[in-house]
């Protein structure tokens, strides 16, 4: 609505991507919904070209990332974990701590272009990559949805381990096609170390746990990272950096964030632009689209793209550390 002016849609509307997305298969998503805060999505990586009118006004929008500017290098964040020791030590404030990253399958388009047979594939690619792992701590195993019990599922999602089904965004963005054919989780015994295949993005690779020692939660995260890149080669684009299905998670793909209490401040009418000021985001208790409860927010960086991972995570941390001290001078 907002960038979709004339002009974007006379450059746009005659395109084509390479692998043969038109403008309103990138724009199908928020034709529907219409309270969509963002509404794209990419149908293959090209589309970020050929539909650049469009695409980089949101990014520029979204992430403050210009279309001269560039993806910096990966910088995990390796030999720099103990720079995040506990953000609240004494448990006041803090119940958990999650990292999680995207990453995209070199040679496969994303969601709507994705056949059947090209989700059971690369679901055997990914399952073959969590079998090798030989760290210890990120040993597990892999459960296809297709032939989990509904039990099972709604556990793990309310549990904050999986995501949830029927996201009325991704629908409309044809994302769910074949579902749940090719889609499942991976995780360890403790589910500190999880991996969602072909969800919206071919991997979302995520490292939690319970507390506020963000350090432990990123080392982890990295050495996951690692331990799967070795097997399968990501997609990666010179100037947006690690790619993905939608706009907002380009480039560094990290979203770091925690489940807190500040009653005080959360309280306040400003909380929100407190939070907007300091770069975070603020989600409810159940992720994206869902609302607080009992008083715990989800707050995380804001921005992915035009940072490393490492000053992804940075934002968050030096955020949430800030919030922290204005609760405590909350009379
Ligand atoms: P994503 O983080 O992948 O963008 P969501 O916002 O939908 O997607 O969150 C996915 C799940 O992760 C949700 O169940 C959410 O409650 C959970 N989650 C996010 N952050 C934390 C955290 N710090 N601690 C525990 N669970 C979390
Ligand atoms: N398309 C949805 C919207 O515009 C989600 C945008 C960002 N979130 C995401 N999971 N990609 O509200």
């Amino acid at each position: 609505k907002k960038h979709l002016t004339k002009d974007v849609v006379d450059k746009c509307k005659n395109k084509k991507s390479k692998l043969g997305a038109t403008l309103y298969d990138c724009i199908s998503s928020g034709v529907e919904n219409l309270d969509a805060g963002v509404g794209v999505y990419a149908p293959d990586a090209d589309s970020y070209r050929t539909f650049a009118p469009l695409f980089d006004k949101i990014i520029e929008d979204y992430h403050g990332f210009k279309p001269t500017d560039k993806q910096p290098a990966v910088d995990l964040g390796e030999g720099k974990t103990k720079e995040f020791p506990p953000l609240d030590p004494e448990g006041k404030y803090i119940k958990s701590t999650r990292i999680r990253c995207g990453r995209s399958l070199k040679g496969y388009p994303f969601n709507p272009l994705l056949k059947q047979d090209d989700y059971l594939a690369m679901e055997g690619k990914v399952r073959d990559a969590f079998t090798g792992f030989t760290d210890k701590e990120l040993k597990g195993t892999y459960y296809p949805l297709d032939g989990m019990t509904k039990d099972t599922q709604k556990k793990l999602i309310a549990d904050h381990f999986l995501f949830k089904e029927g996201d009325r965004h991704l629908q409309a963005a044809n994302a769910c096609n074949f579902w749940p054919k090719g889609r499942g989780i991976f995780h360890n015994n403790d589910k500190t170390f999880l991996i969602w295949v072909n969800e919206e993005d071919h991997m979302r690779i995520i490292s939690m746990q319970e507390g506020s020692d963000v350090g432990a939660v990123l080392d982890r995260l990295i050495r996951g990272v690692k331990g799967i890149e070795n097997r399968v080669p990501f997609s990666r684009d010179e100037r947006l950096g690690w790619l993905t299905f939608c706009p907002t998670n380009l480039g560094s793909t990290v979203r770091a964030s925690v489940h807190i209490k500040l009653p005080k401040l959360s309280a306040r009418k400003d909380f929100k632009s407190i939070c907007e000021k300091l770069h975070l985001q603020v989600r409810g208790i159940h992720g994206e689209h869902s609302e607080s409860e009992g008083g715990v927010y989800d707050i995380s960086n804001t921005a992915r793209l035009g940072l490393s991972e490492y000053q992804a995570v940075k934002q968050m941390y030096d955020g949430v550390k800030k919030l922290i001290e204005l609760e405590k001078e909350e009379k």
